[in-house]
């Protein structure tokens, strides 16, 4: 591993850029009024909404949601990693990227080589096990199998699938010629050594289905036992060039077969993949082994607007089905798609689609698949029971944070009110009450949304926008710093406060290096869609120091809502009686 980029050079180099100048260079921009406009580089449009904003250094897709600094600019349209990113950046501007002690230096013309050298043997190799489909002695036991699966050689050529001989060293002696590839070989994991430093095959007597990555290049290897015995199936471990979470086992193939993917199907296996590229469904895509992960999620939405996911009708099915959905909410931009699709007892989509067709299973795919809605409910709806009090509680409690990070606004509202509606009228009431006080009590004067969602605007989201915006704010408002709400159970309130605390140790930052700050962070989708919002304000220390003051309203009137209605169920305690004696003296 190379050193760390330290951060400070990170600050620096965006500080030293002009997303503008930069973006230009690569898609032409024209002026409109503050910003800079042009037809999004991420998604096919014919009117211009990717816009790019000088003050902040930052740009903003509204069709496609795509947005960043020039780092995530680069990454997106150069396709590069975060650290090529920052070298590009770099070379730019004619300086060194330094690294932080600790590490080997920076990836050099070396290691570049290395890469380009390993895809070559791994492409090498896979050729190597897909023609001894042809020519090795036991050929015949392989090519029966694939025969018995009902596969065609059509489809085994298109995927590239092949043999691992049964020997022990077959790929250790045809590609292992030096101890220089030798040591490749045991860094791409295609060949094991045993504790007597014994070097052997790493797949032996397999099915091999070769991995390629989004570009084409074969990464790692799959390989299916021919008979019971043993792990049904054999991964390639990761190595330096192959890393399970980012990939999709048949990705590269549907691009390949569709220059516009309208949908995407996620299966679990490699089979079921090509099964269904065999009857013509040339859309589907299988992880490696593992569960669904952000990766994927945001991978797939970059290419396409609807993804099915498909699983096994079984316990095991729905909580990966779960597991897939929690991934994606970050990711449910307004115009895409999530739905699943469950399966009859027993069947996978290979041996469906075996049995009902193409046609069929299409049908099946528009007809039974479920929406993420609905699936979001269902699954709920089995862990809390509703017709009590505590459960639309516990409901509540477990949908909230789930709901807050959906990016759409439209699919939010969505499930916000399908919620709502599930907290029955009266607490639908009190939610609609809770968000109109919020919003309305003291409503600043010369605050003016030019959004259409200016009535959910809370004042959490407000101070978070406003920060984004300006992050001296912090320093100029210290009265308004929303650390001793840490506690409290608002959805915001967290990021909030990182913010606050960031930007109050670094005024001197702009937007573009707040959010490179935040990166990482599981909710940095949030903030990028808060920027979204345009507003026409003047005063905004005055602005945020007023929704400042609401929050705190807010929460002190219903932490006294709360306390009353205890108070008419059960005996308070004396803290909780102290507490409510305070809290009302405050409101008056
Ligand atoms: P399944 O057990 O559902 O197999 O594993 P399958 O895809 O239906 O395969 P066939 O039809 O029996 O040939 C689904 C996926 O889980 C991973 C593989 O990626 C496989 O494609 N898996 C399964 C493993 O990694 N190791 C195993 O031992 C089994
Ligand atoms: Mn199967």
């Amino acid at each position: 591993m190379s050193g760390r980029i330290p951060r400070e050079f990170i600050d620096d180099i965006i500080a030293r850029t002009d997303i503008v100048e930069l973006i230009d260079s690569r898609v032409q921009l024209k002026k409109a009024g503050r910003n800079h406009q042009a037809c999004c580089p991420f998604h096919n449009e014919k009117s211009p909404s990717f816009t790019v904003s000088q003050d902040k250094q930052f740009y903003h897709c509204f069709g496609c949601g795509a947005h960043g600094n020039v780092i995530s600019f680069l990454m997106e349209f150069d396709r590069l990693e975060f650290p090529e990113a920052i070298e590009e950046l770099a070379q730019y501007h004619s300086i060194e990227v330094p690294r932080e002690k600790g590490g080997t230096p920076a990836p050099s013309a070396e290691q570049k080589q290395q890469k380009e050298s390993d895809y070559a043997l791994m492409e090498k190799i896979a050729k190597y096990f897909s023609k001894q489909l042809r020519v090795h002695p036991e050929k015949d036991k392989a090519v029966s199998y694939l025969k018995n699966r009902g596969l065609s050689g059509e489809i085994v050529k298109a995927f590239d699938m092949g043999y691992a001989p049964p020997e022990w060293d077959s790929v250790l002696k045809t590609f292992g010629i030096s101890p220089i590839y030798q040591e490749q070989l045991l860094d791409l994991k295609l060949i094991t050594e045993n504790d007597n430093r014994r070097r052997f095959d790493f797949f032996r007597d397999r099915i091999m289905f070769p991995i390629r990555d989004k570009r084409g290049r074969v990464i790692g290897f799959g390989g299916r036992v021919l008979e019971d015995g043993g792990p049904k199936y054999l991964n390639s471990p990761e190595t330096r060039i192959f890393h399970k979470g980012h990939e999709l086992y048949g990705f590269y193939q549907a691009k390949q077969a569709h220059r516009n993917l309208a949908r995407v199907m996620i299966v679990e296996g490699y089979m079921d993949v090509v099964a269904l590229g065999q009857f013509g469904i040339d859309y589907a895509v299988a992880s490696l082994g593992t569960a669904t992960t952000p990766e994927h999620i945001q991978m797939l939405f970059r290419a396409t607007s609807e993804v099915v996911c498909c699983y096994d009708g079984d316990r095991a099915g729905k909580e990966a089905a779960w597991r897939a959905l929690e991934n994606a909410l970050p990711y449910l931009k307004d115009g895409v798609e999530m739905k699943f699709l469950f399966l009859p007892d027993g069947e996978d989509p290979d041996t469906l689609v075996r049995k009902i067709g193409k046609e069929s299973f299409e049908h099946k795919l528009i007809q039974d698949a479920v929406p993420l809605s609905k699936f979001f409910f269902d699954n709920l709806l089995q862990r809390h029971h509703i017709n009590s009090n505590e459960g639309k509680a516990a409901l509540k409690t477990q949908a909230m944070p789930l709901i807050e990070q959906i990016i759409g606004d439209n699919i939010r509202e969505t499930l916000l009110s399908d919620l709502s509606n599930f907290m029955g009228d009266q607490n639908k009431h009190k939610y609609e009450r809770d968000v109109a006080q919020a919003n309305l009590r003291k409503t600043p004067k010369k605050l003016d949304f030019n959004t259409p969602n200016k009535s959910t605007i809370s004042p959490i989201r407000m101070m978070i926008r406003l920060l984004l915006d300006d992050p001296s704010l912090a320093t100029q408002c210290p009265a308004a710093n929303p650390s001793p709400l840490a506690g409290i159970d608002m959805p915001g309130i967290k990021m909030l406060i990182e913010l606050y605390q960031f930007c109050f140790s670094k005024p001197q930052a702009n937007t573009a290096q707040v959010l490179e700050h935040f990166r990482h962070h599981p909710q940095s989708a949030q903030l990028a869609k808060l920027m979204m919002w345009e507003y026409a304000e003047h005063n905004q220390a005055e602005v945020f120091s007023d929704s400042f003051t609401k929050l705190l309203d807010w929460h002190l009137q219903s932490r006294m809502d709360e306390l009353f209605s205890k108070s008419r169920v059960s005996k308070l305690s004396d803290a909780e009686k102290q507490e409510l004696n305070l809290l009302v003296k405050e409101q008056r």
